[in-house]
C-alpha cells in the first residue's frame, strides 16, 4: 500500500514494524545466529526512525497510526473521516481490533444477531448453535425471524451463497461462509445453490474468460471438500449456467429492467468509465435469490424463501435485491452476515489472495503454516517476556487469538486461553503454538478431502438437475 508517490505510508511502516518486531523475537527465541539477529534489529531501528519521521510519534505495538490508508475506490460506501469503509471491493479501518461491526449494523440498517436469535435457532433446530453464531462471527442479519417463523410452520427455505473465482488459491478465510453454510444445510436439511461468479472476475480483473472459468472449477473442488451433499447442492459457474437456463436469464433481465443506473451508482459507486458489464452484473448476483431461477430444483415455484449466508461486504448486492424483489413479485431474500477474517498482519483489512504472507492457504504445508504464524501473525503480546508476564497481552488485537475464535471448537479452552493471555500466564509463542496445532490438522484434513474430489464429482455438482427435495 504505497501512497502513490512511492513512499511508505504510516500504515505500511506500522505493519512492517510489527512484522519486523515479530521476526526479531522469533530469531531470539529460536537462538538464531548473532549476525542475523543484528541485521534484523538494525532494520527494526531504521523502521522505527522512519515511522517517527512520518507520524511524529513513537511506534507502539498494538497502536496503529491514526489514519486510514486503504482508499483505492471512493464510492459512496467510502468512509467519512475515521469511519470504517466496507463495500464489495474494499475494507479498511484504522482500529487494530478491526471494523466496528455494531456501527456497521446501524449504517447498513440490518439487525444484530443477538442472544435471543441464537437461542431461537437452537430451539427451532434442536442443535447446538455453530461456534460462528455463539461467538458473534455471523453477527448481523436481515429477516431471520421471518425465516424461522415460516420454518416452524413447516415452510421450507433454501440457501444461496457464492464465490468470485479470482485465482486457484483459496485461503482459510474463504472457507468461513462455506463451513457455516454446510452447518445450516445439515441443520435444516434444505437445498443449497452456490454461484461461482467467473463472469464478475472477468469484468473486474485482468484475467481471460478461460482462466476465470478454470478457477471456478478449481474452486468448486475446495468448496466440495467442505463436505456438501451432492444430492442437496447445485454449484454453478455463471459463464455456463446463464446460457443454459432460460429461467435464470429471464430473472436477470427482469431485475435489470427494475434497477436504474442511478441506483447502482448510488449503491456501488460505478462511474462513467466503468464498462457496462460491471453496471449490469449486480442483476446476475441477485438472480439466484429467487427460486424460479432454478426450475429443475423448485419445479418453477417462485415463492420459496431464500437465505443468504455471506460476508458483510456482499450486502450492497442484496440491499439492491431486496429492493427490487417486491416490485417483480418475489419474496425478499433473508441474510446472515459474517465479520471479515483478518489478515495475518492484523484486523485492519481482509486477507488478500495476492499476498502469500497475508494468509494461510488451503495448499500450505504444515511447515509453511508454522512459519507463517510464527513470522507474520500480528501479536498482542508485549515486547519482552518480563513485560508480558507483568502486564499481560491483548487478545483483542492478537491475530492468533482471533483465528482461534474462528477455528477452536471448545468454548472453555478458548476462554481459558483468553484469560491466560490477558494475565500474562500464556506467552505469545505458546499462543501461536495453540493456533498452529489447530490449523495444521484442519488444513491437512481439507487437503485429503480435496484429493478425493474427482472430475466426475465436480461435473455432477455442476449439472443442473433435480435435488432430493419435493417442492
Ligand atoms: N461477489 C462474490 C465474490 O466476489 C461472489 C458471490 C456471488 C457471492 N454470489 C454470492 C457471495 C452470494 C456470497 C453470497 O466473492
Amino acid at each position: 500500500m504505497a501512497d502513490g508517490s512511492g513512499n511508505m505510508t504510516a500504515m505500511d511502516l506500522y505493519e512492517s514494524l510489527t512484522s519486523q518486531g515479530e521476526l526479531v523475537r522469533t530469531l531470539k527465541t529460536e537462538k538464531a545466529v548473532k549476525a542475523d539477529i543484528d541485521a534484523a534489529v538494525k532494520l527494526l531501528l531504521k523502521l522505527k526512525a522512519d515511522y517517527k519521521q512520518v507520524t511524529g510519534q513513537d511506534y507502539k505495538a498494538g497502536c496503529p497510526p491514526l489514519e486510514s490508508t486503504v482508499l483505492e475506490d471512493t464510492g459512496p460506501a467510502a468512509a467519512v473521516d475515521g469511519e470504517d469503509m466496507v463495500d464489495p471491493w474494499n475494507v479498511s479501518t484504522t482500529s487494530a481490533k478491526g471494523v466496528d461491526y455494531d456501527k456497521l449494523i446501524v449504517r447498513f440498517g440490518s439487525s444484530k444477531v443477538d442472544q435471543e436469535l441464537v437461542d431461537r435457532i437452537e430451539r427451532v433446530s434442536g442443535k447446538k448453535p455453530h461456534r460462528f453464531l455463539r461467538r458473534g462471527i455471523f453477527f448481523s442479519h436481515r429477516d431471520m425471524h421471518q425465516v424461522l417463523d415460516a420454518y416452524e410452520k413447516n415452510k421450507s427455505f433454501y440457501l444461496y451463497t457464492g464465490r468470485g473465482p479470482s485465482s486457484e488459491a483459496m485461503h482459510v478465510g474463504h472457507l468461513i461462509p462455506f463451513i457455516f453454510t454446510k452447518w445450516l444445510q445439515d441443520t435444516f436439511d434444505i437445498p443449497l445453490v452456490i454461484q461461482l461468479t467467473d463472469d464478475e472476475k472477468y469484468l473486474w480483473k485482468d484475467l481471460s474468460l478461460e482462466d476465470c472459468h478454470r478457477y471456478a472449477v478449481e474452486n468448486a473442488k475446495d468448496i466440495i471438500a467442505c463436505g456438501f451433499d451432492v444430492n442437496k447442492t447445485f454449484i454453478f459457474s455463471d459463464l455456463d449456467y446463464m446460457g443454459a437456463s432460460p429461467d435464470f436469464y429471464r430473472n436477470v433481465v427482469k431485475i435489470q429492467k427494475h434497477v436504474t443506473f442511478n441506483q447502482v451508482k448510488g449503491i456501488f459507486g460505478f462511474g462513467d468509465s466503468d464498462c457496462i458489464g460491471k453496471i449490469a452484473f449486480p442483476a446476475i448476483q441477485a438472480a439466484p435469490s429467487f427460486s424460479n431461477s432454478f426450475p429443475q430444483i423448485f419445479k418453477g415455484r417462485k415463492d420459496i424463501q431464500c437465505l443468504i449466508p455471506c460476508a458483510i461486504d456482499q450486502d450492497p448486492y442484496f440491499r439492491m435485491t431486496r429492493d427490487v424483489a417486491p416490485r417483480i413479485g418475489y419474496p425478499k431474500p433473508a441474510l446472515l452476515h459474517s465479520t471479515f477474517f483478518p489478515a495475518l498482519q492484523g484486523a485492519q483489512t481482509k486477507m488478500s489472495a495476492s499476498d502469500a504472507n497475508s494468509s494461510i492457504f488451503l495448499t500450505d504445508t504444515p511447515k509453511q503454516i508454522k512459519n507463517k504464524v510464527n513470522k507474520h501473525a500480528f501479536s498482542g503480546g508485549k515486547d519482552t517476556i518480563e513485560e508480558h508476564r507483568k502486564y499481560g497481552g491483548n487478545p483483542d488485537v492478537d491475530v492468533s487469538f482471533m483465528y482461534l475464535t474462528f477455528f477452536l471448537e471448545d468454548d472453555e479452552q478458548l476462554d481459558k486461553i483468553r484469560q491466560d493471555y490477558a494475565s500474562g500466564a500464556l506467552l505469545t509463542g505458546e499462543l501461536k503454538k495453540r493456533l498452529i496445532d489447530t490449523l495444521q490438522p484442519m488444513i491437512t484434513a481439507h487437503q485429503e478431502r480435496r484429493k478425493q474430489v474427482t472430475e466426475e464429482m465436480v461435473l455432477k455438482f455442476m449439472t443442473p438437475r433435480p435435488l432430493d427435495f419435493n417442492f
